[in-house]
């Protein structure tokens, strides 16, 4: 990646349900701490399209999404760093959703996991393949695609359950820009894999789900109610306790340096009554939850602030996504109607910056050319002719002739310091005149 270009990352957040514990070691802390590092462009957003697909509850899609900006806020999420914003204030982010939608297979679409899921549950139920399934649902993976390729994301923080979503998006992206030109970029699944899964209450893994689940900002005392609930063994104080499957251990590390980590290792060692563990547990995340709490209350008690955060957000997503919306209308030809000329020669532009032939001359006084494509990648390289005479027709022959030429034309060309093959017959093709 060029120095003059940052890396952009983006992830959305599903406006279902209220963020626990979990959700915070697993992917609030770390990505609010990623966004921190410089030279990196990050788009936080609230999937609140995403999240009519599996909820009809308005009021609870409303407090979700206030709950849900407010806890990434709290967490330390800087708005004036990152673009935070929310998915529905963005209207081209639906526009995209469409030109997305009829450069997608619906094949492709048949092989997501949730959709197949949902038909497998169907089958084994004996009930129709397709009952309970919305159009929303099969339509998830192009929703998404369109959240990641109308910011030109590069890389994507998602769970390992989201990696077939990403390189969904990659297929959808390679689609358009095969048939539109390069405009797409071609994102990739950052997965974490340091990032603790949290066991809940029960030892299983912490999720909705199993209801397990450790509220993140509850009130104070409901923390304290909730980890003395965790289930431990039988021991009593006084007999030395493992750590080995300990949710009690498990969680405290998440929390905790090395050093405290193994503090409290040796405490079980010693015999430490699970009565006391609780205690120190709760005193280490409410030490680092404390304050976030505060700010999070804050938040609650002032929505208004929230959304004027959000509206701003969506102001600098905008800045982006509407002039980008306008050049992708205007590759596929939703265009304005006066400008007719202007398009036609447009569509013959594009066609050349698809791919087009360059010639230079180098210090050692030789005439050569390559083939570049739109994003600048050589497809071709030439070796140095005598005369730009001589390298003028063997362009001129690749022009006419297009990869057919390739072969007897071999000796002249660099094809070591070319590229693959397929994209250069492609362009080739494309520039045959
Ligand atoms: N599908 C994601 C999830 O359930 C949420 C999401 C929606 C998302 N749009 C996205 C994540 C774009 C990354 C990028 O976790």
């Amino acid at each position: 990646m060029s120095a003059q270009q940052p890396l952009r990352v983006l992830t959305g957040i599903t406006t279902t349900g209220t963020p626990h514990l979990g959700n915070y070691v697993g992917s609030i802390r770390a990505s609010v701490r990623a966004s921190q590092q410089p030279g990196v462009q990050s788009f936080y957003f609230l999937a609140d399209y995403h999240a009519l697909i599996k909820c009809d509850e308005p009021a609870r899609i409303q407090r979700s999404t206030l709950e849900i900006a407010a806890s990434w806020l709290a967490a330390g999420l800087d708005p004036e760093r990152v673009t935070f914003y929310r998915q529905s204030d963005v209207p081209e982010i639906p526009e995209l959703t469409w030109l997305l939608t009829c450069v997608t297979g619906k094949g492709l679409l048949n092989r997501a996991h949730a959709y197949k899921a949902m038909l497998d549950k169907n089958a084994a139920a004996g009930a129709d393949p397709d009952s309970d399934v919305t159009a929303g649902l099969f339509m998830y993976p192009v929703l998404m695609g369109a959240d990641i390729l109308m910011f030109k994301a590069h890389q994507v923080p998602v769970g390992r359950d989201q990696i077939q979503h990403i390189e969904m998006a990659r297929d959808m992206a390679a689609s358009f820009n095969h048939l539109y030109g390069e405009h797409l970029v071609l994102p990739e699944a950052l997965i974490d894999s340091n990032v603790a899964l949290l066991p809940g209450l029960d030892g299983r893994k912490m999720s909705k789900s199993y209801d397990n689940t450790i509220a993140l900002f509850g009130p104070r005392e409901q923390l304290r109610k909730q980890i003395m609930g965790i289930v431990t063994d039988s021991r009593a104080p006084g007999e030395p306790k493992d750590t080995e499957g300990s949710a009690l251990y498990q969680i405290y590390r998440a929390f905790a340096d090395d050093a405290e980590a193994a503090a409290f290792a040796q405490a079980f060692a010693d015999g430490i009554g699970w009565g006391d563990a609780k205690q120190q547990l709760f005193e280490r995340i409410d030490r680092e939850i404390g304050p976030m709490r505060e700010r999070y209350q804050h938040l609650i008690a002032h929505p208004q602030e929230v959304e004027r955060l959000l509206l701003a957000g969506a102001e600098k997503a905008r800045a982006l996504a509407t002039p980008f919306m306008a050049e992708l209308r205007h590759a596929v030809g939703l265009r304005s109607l006066q400008a007719s000329a202007q398009a036609q020669s447009a569509q013959t532009a594009t066609k050349t910056v698809a791919a087009s032939f360059k010639q230079y001359r180098e210090a050692d006084g030789r005439f050569y050319f390559k083939l570049v494509d739109a994003a600048g990648q050589v497809l071709l390289q030439s070796r140095g002719f005598e005369s730009p005479r001589e390298a003028g027709q063997a362009v001129k022959r690749l022009q006419t002739e297009g990869a057919a030429a390739l072969a007897s034309l071999a000796p002249q060309l660099d094809l070591d310091a070319s590229q693959p093959d397929a994209p250069l017959r492609q362009a080739l093709a494309q520039l045959k005149v």
